[in-house]
């Protein structure tokens, strides 16, 4: 194939899906490559499902490990397949390890690499994600960024500016693709909420991996649902911590299986407010307006925050944060950042068509 996609976990799905469609409309002969870093049902297939992705070409089933030993699977495997019928053109998706080894991989064999996403930074290399955008950055010949800040955080890395597009965000192609699929009502019906109510979603090595850490962060979520009901589709990484550390006892906090896409962004959009330490729904809060308040010490989506909805906020001062979102109005000032239209599949589709000289 002229272009292979390599995707493999739940984020990289709702960003792959628009730029794969795109792509077709130019005629250009694709492969898709799971690299089944996510391989569970609800972390996976119901995302092919919902937004019409193509089946993968080949899932690698490499499945979870250590941050070497999964790396390392996908490498090995993806270059098997990459010698064998290289493409003209690898396309890789966010921050993800998968991301990382399809990057090296198709970078060492001569093939070019295209990063949708690039150019976002934390600033904290203790964040595994910002460690892979930093070396993916770096060896990638297309630069695609989401934001007007991330391109020029690679031009001070000393990226040339001719491989870098600010071309939008594909993720939110993604959810203005389907917004007349969100149902609130059928959402709350659904999962018997009530009108009000705060989603939640965890999974940060820095909130989830260490006991003493699940303790605090459990105090704070349980400090929540005092005030408002939460529902908390909860990502399986740190859930067995968690639990040990007592998150199932509130009345008020629910904690059900991740949710499908469509599920999952209708209940954000009738939510009253987002507690989440996620990337993407930092995104998505901020195109819906829905109050975001993300439980990290950073942020590599900081447009999220001057254009958005979304506020750091830490686990001691989360009950305190909450109960000032829930009294004030809606945000009435929020923006669209610049080029979040819907658009960003056609133009990631139209530079690389022009790459491959058609
Ligand atoms: C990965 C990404 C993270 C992203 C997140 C999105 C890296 C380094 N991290 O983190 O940037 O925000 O995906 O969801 O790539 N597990 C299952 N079923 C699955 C997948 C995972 O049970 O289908 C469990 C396993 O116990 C596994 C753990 O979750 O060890 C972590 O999975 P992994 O893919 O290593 O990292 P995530 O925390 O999901
Ligand atoms: N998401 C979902 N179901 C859930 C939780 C999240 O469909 O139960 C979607 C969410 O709408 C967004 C993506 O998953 O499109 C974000 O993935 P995640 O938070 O796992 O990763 P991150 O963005 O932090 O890397």
């Amino acid at each position: 194939a002229a272009v292979l996609h390599v995707a493999g976990a739940r984020p990289n799905f709702p960003k792959a899906a628009p730029v794969i469609r795109a792509l077709d409309r130019f005629g250009i002969r694709q492969r898709l490559i799971h690299t089944g870093q996510h391989y569970d049902e609800r972390m996976s297939d119901v995302f092919f499902r919902q937004l019409g992705l193509r089946e993968p070409d080949i899932n690698l089933g490499v499945g979870s490990g250590s941050h070497a030993s999964q790396t390392a699977a996908i490498m090995t495997h993806l270059e098997e397949l990459l010698v064998a019928d290289p493409p003209e053109l690898t396309v890789i998706y966010g921050d993800v390890n998968s991301a990382l080894a399809a990057a090296l991989v198709a970078t060492k064999l001569h093939i070019p690499v295209a990063h949708v996403e690039a150019g976002l930074r934390s600033f904290d290399r203790s964040m595994p994600e910002e460690v892979n955008r930093i070396v993916v950055d770096r060896v990638s010949d297309l630069l695609f960024a989401t934001s007007p800040d991330a391109a020029v955080h690679l031009g001070n890395e000393g990226i040339a500016a001719d491989r870098i597009y600010l071309v939008g965000n594909p993720m939110i192609d993604t959810l203005l693709d389907n917004l007349d699929r969100f149902d609130i009502a059928g959402i709350r019906a659904a999962l018997a909420l009530p009108d009000r109510y705060i989603v939640a979603t965890l999974h940060r090595p820095a909130n989830v991996d260490d006991p003493v850490d699940a303790n605090d962060l459990v105090k704070a979520m349980h400090s929540v649902a005092d005030q408002i009901p939460v529902i908390l589709p909860l990502h399986p990484r740190g859930r067995s911590h968690l639990e040990n550390a007592g998150l199932l006892s509130h009345r008020a906090l629910r904690v059900v299986e991740p949710l499908g896409y469509i599920e999952f962004v209708s209940l954000v959009r009738g939510a009253a407010a987002v507690v989440t330490d996620s990337g993407g729904v930092q995104e998505e809060t901020t195109m819906l307006g829905v109050p975001c308040l993300t439980l990290r010490p950073n942020t590599e989506r900081p447009i999220t925050i001057t254009h958005g909805t979304n506020r750091l906020v830490s686990r001691a001062a989360l009950a305190e944060v909450v109960a000032s979102t829930l009294k004030a109005e809606r945000p009435a000032t929020w923006r669209t950042p610049p080029l979040w239209d819907g658009k960003a599949g056609e133009r990631i589709a139209e530079v690389i068509a022009g790459e491959l000289g058609l």
